[in-house]
């Protein structure tokens, strides 16, 4: 199949990092494995504008370039973030300007980006980590501090401005598990998606990034319904970060592997169950390089196995699987 072929089924992606770049048969394997390759880090706010006006896109440049090379489709991540963001934009006080700036960005990078992109991640993990305890709804931001709740809007009406022909997307965690808080969660993704609709603003999907802990259970019912209820607003749905989090599993590689392929088996009848995804992604592709094990490292001092093939490049046999079921679809 030539590498520009539109790929069968739902497509399948991972996030990719540019410092390991150099690392062929790293780089390799999302040219043979991937639709789809979403620069990891390498669009946030602080590595593209890191001073006022002073922008650099040489990194994801060159992994946007990889992806044309390759036949590659990309995505973008993220505007609105409490994380990663330049000293100079959290010193902005005065509410008008930093609006301004927040817009300026926005314009700025979707205008560079446009038309190598498919979607952006508008706002990303604005949604109180535990809405009940948080006082709130929305996470308690500097954004949200500063400009209220409207920086939402503000973000969304920029970013499908500047580039109108991407998909406009709310990204979110923990939107896939059992238990009160996790309903919460959801219901408030869909009253943010509702409240965008209801101003005229244009929001088309919500991003599950499914950091999947191993431990702990997936709602397969809810998270079809809240798929479902997405879809009767229009809505479409997508991964943008699978990865599992198997710090609490004991055992070795075939007992963390087993549970791996059980949560994201799970997860994928609850995606699966409640619309077509418009694509899956996981958070980095080899367990050789991931985020898991610097913010969620074992205890037991073995890696973490966060990712479809291991640090030697072999695949998982639940890599097997979702790609089984993303053909399906
Ligand atoms: C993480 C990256 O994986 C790290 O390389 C970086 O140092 C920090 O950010 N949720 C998100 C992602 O939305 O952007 C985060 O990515 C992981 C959690």
């Amino acid at each position: 199949m030539p590498a520009t072929a539109a790929p069968k089924g739902i497509p399948f992606g991972a996030a990719i990092q540019s410092e390991h770049f150099e690392d062929t048969s790293y780089r390799d394997l999302f040219a043979r494995e991937c639709d789809l390759v979403l620069p990891m880090n390498e669009l946030k706010f602080a590595l593209v504008q890191p001073e006022r006006g002073q922008f650099d896109f040489s990194r994801a440049d060159r992994l946007l370039d990889f992806c044309r090379d390759n036949g590659k489709t990309a995505r973008g991540t993220t505007f609105v973030w409490y994380s990663t963001n330049p000293a100079w934009v959290e010193a902005i006080e005065d509410p008008v300007e930093l609006e301004r700036a927040l817009v300026d960005h926005i314009e700025r990078v979707a205008d560079h980006c446009k038309g190598r992109l498919t979607s952006w991640d508008v706002v990303n993990e604005v949604i109180a980590h535990e809405p009940e305890e948080n006082g709130g709804p929305l996470r308690d931001t500097f954004w949200l501090r500063r400009l209220g709740p409207r920086h939402i809007p503000i973000a969304f009406v920029a970013a499908s401005r500047a580039d109108p022909k991407a998909k406009m997307v709310l990204n979110e965690y923990d939107l896939e598990f059992r238990g009160p808080r996790f309903d919460q969660r959801r219901a408030i993704a869909l009253s943010i998606v509702r409240q965008l609709q209801d101003a005229g603003i244009r929001i088309d999907a919500a991003g599950l990034q499914a950091h999947l802990y191993a431990h702990q259970e997936i709602d397969v019912e809810a998270l079809a319904r809240f798929g479902a209820d997405l879809k009767a607003l229009g809505v479409g749905i997508l991964t943008t970060e699978l990865d599992v989090i198997d710090f609490q599993v004991p055992g070795g590689p075939e007992e963390i592997d087993r549970a791996a392929a059980k949560v994201v088996g799970d997860y994928l009848d609850g995606l699966l169950g409640g619309q077509r995804p418009e694509t899956v992604i996981t958070w980095g592709l080899t367990d050789r390089y991931n985020w898991v094990e610097d913010v969620m490292p074992r205890g037991d001092g073995q890696p973490c196995r966060p990712l479809p093939f291991d640090a030697d490049l072999r695949p998982k046999a639940w890599y097997g699987d979702l790609r089984r079921r993303l053909a399906q679809g």
